[in-house]
């Protein structure tokens, strides 16, 4: 996005993640959107994610954190999401305060040059920061790094739970469409739901997980707007049924395709640096990239399925595989075929490059647990998608990319080896699916460039910042 004059009173923005790769993702390359823009940015981790990042500051960036609250090896993994969301808020509070206060009280350029936080972008899934930002006079607005189309499942949560679709009992036909989702009646199914649709509380009550997302988002209808990491060219209808429970909408996304930084500003893995000069030595969408992401973890069954189904389908695949998503034992079997299939047909690294590599010529298919990020990284390079959803909104993610966009296949509920075998062999193959995925990314560059939707949406929020801008 250009950049703006800068003779006009400085904005400073506050922008506050969730504390977890997924949402930091997403809220830096909106953060480094601002900066384009001519504003001041606070990017706010917490202090354990702030050593683990490359802090690349810049005149109008700095990189400032709160505590988490958490020890220092904790793992703070997908089992501890509530453990995280529980233990951020009480510790963040005061060093968070303090971040907007003192500014607020100088008002004056004391802070090493920048102006007084003048709004705050905060993730949805903090609401403690939007209220204390309000509390303190400082305008918020929400970013929810999911979907719109699992926030539109989220905010209908009191309607299906008042129709009886949720919870999904156990052992229901997940083939069944539900009612109460609005724009998707007859079209998303109960397997299609946020995954804590089908959780169920200690006394049947519903999953807690769902109680704190459906809370949280009907908290988003508080702030002055939400932010959206998408583009109307994919969720025109999912924006349109949100836009009138909120008080403002900006669908500014996909944000990973107007990043110009590495990715390792926001890795909190070191990346391998070798992975591009192995796919230079192979040909054109001729290697399968295998991700599940930044939090799911696999059994030892799955990872077997997983492993099989790959090396039956007998294309070179890479292989993004945390060292905490598999076991020891599991690690020892992909070493095996490693082995025996040769370096240059496998390749397993910790994690990947991932931008680099799905926009690497030699990526045919991306076997993804269709994160919204992955998912619109994969979309943005072109590249057709195999999903194989984990959890919360990637369940509805991978069915809109298999019913609605047409730019893969989705393998939900199921992770055999034959499957697996047959939808990657599909993914690479299928000129249909590879025409649909070329024509959307060509979509979604039409959507962030100069004039498209997201590109004008974004310099709306500019303005909405800016309100006294030239
Ligand atoms: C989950 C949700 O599914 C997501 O929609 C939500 O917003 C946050 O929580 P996660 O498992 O982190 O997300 O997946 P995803 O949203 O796809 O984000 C993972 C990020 O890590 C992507 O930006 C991807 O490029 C990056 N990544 C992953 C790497 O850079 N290297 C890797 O090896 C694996």
């Amino acid at each position: 996005m250009a950049d703006r004059p800068t003779d006009m009173a400085p904005v400073h923005v506050l922008v506050f993640p969730w504390p977890l790769q997924g949402h930091i993702n997403s809220m830096l390359p909106f953060a480094e959107g601002l900066l384009g823009a001519g504003v001041h940015v606070t990017f706010l981790h917490t202090e354990h994610n702030l050593r683990r990042v490359d802090r690349a500051a810049s005149p109008r960036l700095r990189f400032a954190s709160v505590p988490d609250g958490l020890p220092d090896d904790h793992p703070r993994s997908v089992a501890h999401l509530s453990e995280i969301g529980r233990s951020l808020r009480p510790s963040a509070s005061a060093a968070y305060r303090a971040l907007l206060a003192p500014a607020l009280s100088t008002g004056s350029n004391a802070d090493g040059g920048f102006p007084p936080v003048s709004c705050v972008v905060a993730d949805g899934l903090l609401p403690f920061a939007i209220d204390i930002a309000e509390e303190l006079g400082v305008p918020a607005l929400a970013f929810r790094t999911e979907s719109a189309c699992s926030i539109l499942a989220y905010l209908s949560v009191p309607s299906l739970v008042g129709l009886g679709e949720v919870p999904v009992p156990a052992g229901a036909d997940l083939d069944e469409p539900v009612r109460g989702v609005p724009g998707m009646e007859g079209f998303l199914r109960r397997r299609d739901l946020p995954s804590s649709c089908r959780g169920h509380g200690e006394a049947g009550e519903l999953d807690p997980m769902l109680q704190v997302l459906a809370k949280y988002t009907a908290h988003s209808c508080k702030a002055r707007a939400l932010i959206f990491n998408t583009t109307a060219s994919l969720e025109r209808s999912a924006l349109a049924h949100i836009a009138p429970h909120m008080r403002d909408v900006f669908a500014i996304g996909p944000l990973n395709a107007i990043s110009a930084a590495p990715a390792s500003a926001t890795s909190l893995w070191r990346e391998d640096d070798g992975c591009t000069a192995w796919l230079d030595g192979h040909a054109d969408r001729s290697v399968v990239y295998v991700s599940l992401g930044s939090l799911a973890i696999i059994s030892r069954e799955q990872f077997a399925e997983f492993l099989s189904g790959l090396v039956g389908a007998g294309y070179a695949f890479l292989w993004a595989l945390r060292p905490d998503m598999v076991g020891a034992s599991q690690s020892a079997a992909l070493q095996e075929a490693v082995d025996a299939a040769g370096k240059s047909k496998v390749r397993v690294v910790d994690w990947a490059p991932q931008r680099d590599v799905l926009r690497h010529r030699a990526v045919g298919c991306f076997l993804t647990h269709a994160g919204w990020n992955s998912t619109l990284e994969g979309i943005a390079e072109g590249v057709p998608l195999a999903c194989w959803p984990f959890f919360a909104d990637q369940q509805i993610n991978s069915r809109f990319t298999a019913a609605v966009w047409g730019t893969g296949l989705d393998m939900k509920d199921v992770c055999e080896r034959a499957v697996v075998e047959r939808m990657v062999r599909e993914a690479m193959e299928s000129g249909e699916l590879r025409r649909s995925a070329q024509a959307l990314a060509r979509q979604v560059t039409r959507d962030i460039a100069e004039g498209g939707s997201s590109a004008s949406e974004f310099e709306r929020l500019v303005g909405w910042i800016f309100p006294n801008r030239l």
